[in-house]
Order: structure tokens, then sequence, then C-alpha cells
């Protein structure tokens, strides 16, 4: 008989299989919920030296993936300042996501005084380009929304981003934090899993250790969120594969993982230090930290 033996391969070495993955994480989590609710709330107070009486302000989103996070932020600041001129630049690597936040731009009314340049490069190649250059623009806010993962130096990018901010300007950083169940689930089970170099199993607490050795100014705050994992506990289901696909970043983890490392993850899931359990449903901790640096 012949023995098919499927080995454990990184989500991201499949871009729609990782696409429909992160889609149900957003379905099933308040991800997006509770970065809007501190980007209405939160925000506007906090990065209120910015605009400080100017004519124009700079934006530079890094990873601004399909924009949908980066017009928020536009709107809310738009309703800050009406008469402010806001350039946006955005930093992507992925053509669809650009060619995304291109239509959701073409289709949002009240953009005016906004406007959008897009780079088509990683955080790195930008970094080179502006070095080699030697027109280091300036800016008066920038953002890394959930991408710091996908650098191959956090503590590098984060000391040029900073390097490019003009006095009383602010780097906002958007990642999950050192108590979600992610951290804990990367630092137990992040050796057993696919390694690859595209992504860093960091959370808050990695950045906010480089940055107490830095000497960089910071504030960190807490935003809560869930994700239901209910269905990864039922056999067979395909959302819940989908999702154990996503927590794992693993593509098809049910079906290629050694039998004693999925029953570990997925009796460890329903444990309180990772999901909080409400009735019969199960919400994994999505909390995410928003850790604002200043100039
Ligand atoms: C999880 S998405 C976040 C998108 C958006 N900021 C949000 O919160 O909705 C991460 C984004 O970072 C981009 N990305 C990946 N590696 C990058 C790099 N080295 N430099 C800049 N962006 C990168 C990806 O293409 C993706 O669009």
């Amino acid at each position: 008989m012949l023995a098919i033996i499927m080995t454990m391969r990184s989500l991201f070495s499949d871009h729609s299989h990782y696409v429909a993955s992160f889609q149900l994480f957003l379905k099933n989590s308040t991800e997006h919920q509770c970065m809007l609710e501190f980007i209405h709330k939160k925000l506007p107070h906090l990065i209120s030296s910015i605009s400080n009486g100017k004519a124009e302000i700079n934006i530079l989103s890094v990873g601004g993936g399909s924009g949908e996070i980066d017009l928020r932020i536009l709107a809310r600041l738009q309703s800050e300042y009406p008469e402010v001129i806001i350039h946006n630049d955005v930093i992507e690597p992925n053509a669809e996501q650009i060619n995304s936040y291109k239509e959701r731009v073409a289709k949002t009314s009240d953009l005016k005084n906004i406007k959008f340049t897009w780079h088509k490069e990683t955080s790195l190649e930008y970094e080179c380009r502006i070095m080699a250059s030697k027109e280091m623009g300036k800016w008066n806010f920038i953002h890394m929304i959930q991408m710091l993962y996908y650098v191959k130096d956090m503590p590098a990018t984060i000391r040029f981003f900073h390097s490019i901010l003009e006095p009383g300007a602010k780097l906002l950083i958007i990642l999950v934090s050192g108590r979600s169940g992610w951290a804990k689930l990367w630092r137990k089970y992040g050796p057993r899993l696919p390694l690859n170099d595209l992504c860093l199993y960091i959370s808050s607490a990695d950045v906010e250790e480089m940055l107490d050795g830095s000497g960089l100014k910071y504030q960190s705050y807490e935003l809560p969120s869930d994700m239901d994992i209910t269905d990864c506990f039922t056999e067979g289901s395909k959302t819940g594969e989908l999702l154990l696909d996503f927590l794992t970043e693993t593509c098809n983890f049910s079906k290629t993982a050694p039998l004693d490392l999925k029953n570990e993850i997925v009796e460890d899931l329903k444990k309180p230090e990772y999901s909080e359990r409400r009735g019969d449903k199960y919400f994994f901790n999505n909390t995410l930290s928003a850790i604002m640096i200043e100039y």
C-alpha cells in the first residue's frame, strides 16, 4: 500500500488559503471592532500634537494592506481637522492589496483634501531607497498596524521609521498583546510549527522590551478582543479547520500535523490561559496592543 506523508507547511506559502482563513478570522473575531473603537475614542487625543495649526500633514502607512483601517483613521482625522490637507503615503509590497486599496478609495466619498501615494515595496526597500536618495521626507504620523511580524529586523525597522518623524510627530504600532492567547501559543508551540522566514512570532512584549532598552518614549494601550473558536472542537468542521490553520499559521493543520501535536493544541485552546468559556462557546484571547512612540 502506498502511504502518502503530508508535511506541515506555512500558511504563508499558499496565498489564497491564507486569505480564506484570514477572512474567517475577521468574521469570527472582534479584531477590527476593537481597532475602530481605539481609532474613534483614543487616537485623536493621542495624536493631537501632530497638526499643531499646520495647513498640511504627512501620514505614512507601513503595510497598509487593502486600506480598510487606513481609511477609518483618515476619516477620523479629517473630522478633527476638516481644513487640513492630508498627504497619505502607503508602503505595501502586495500588488493585490494595493489594487483593493485603490478601489476602496475610488468608492469612498468625502476623501477630498486627502492625497494618496502608493509605494509598492517592503518597508526595507523603502528604507534603502530613501537612505540612498538622501531625501528623507518628514512625517507627522506613521503607523504600522499588524505588520511588524513580517520584517526581518524589528528593532532596526522601528529605529528607521522613528528617525523620519517630525518634531511633535508620533509612531503607532498595533500588534498582538504579550498577554494574548497568541503570544502564549507561539511561545509554547512556535518551535514545533512550520518554520518560515516570512513571519516572526512577535508580540507587544518584544517591542516593549526593545523600546525599554532604546531610550525611546512610548505608551501602551490594551485593546481587548476575542475570537470565537468553538468550531475548532468539532471534528470535521471546515470552519474549525480553517480557524486552526490561522491559529497555527499552518496549511491544512488538522490533516498534516502529527496527532500528538494536534491533540495537545486543541486541548490547550480550551484552557483559560488561551480562551474564555461562555456557555458552550470558547473565545480565544485576541487582545491587541497599541504602542504610541513619541518623536
Ligand atoms: C495583516 S496585514 C495588515 C493590513 C492593515 N495594516 C490592517 O491592519 O488592516 C499586513 C500587511 O503588511 C504587508 N507586508 C508584509 N510584509 C511587509 C513588509 N516587509 N513591509 C511592509 N508591508 C508588509 C502585507 O502585504 C499586508 O498587507
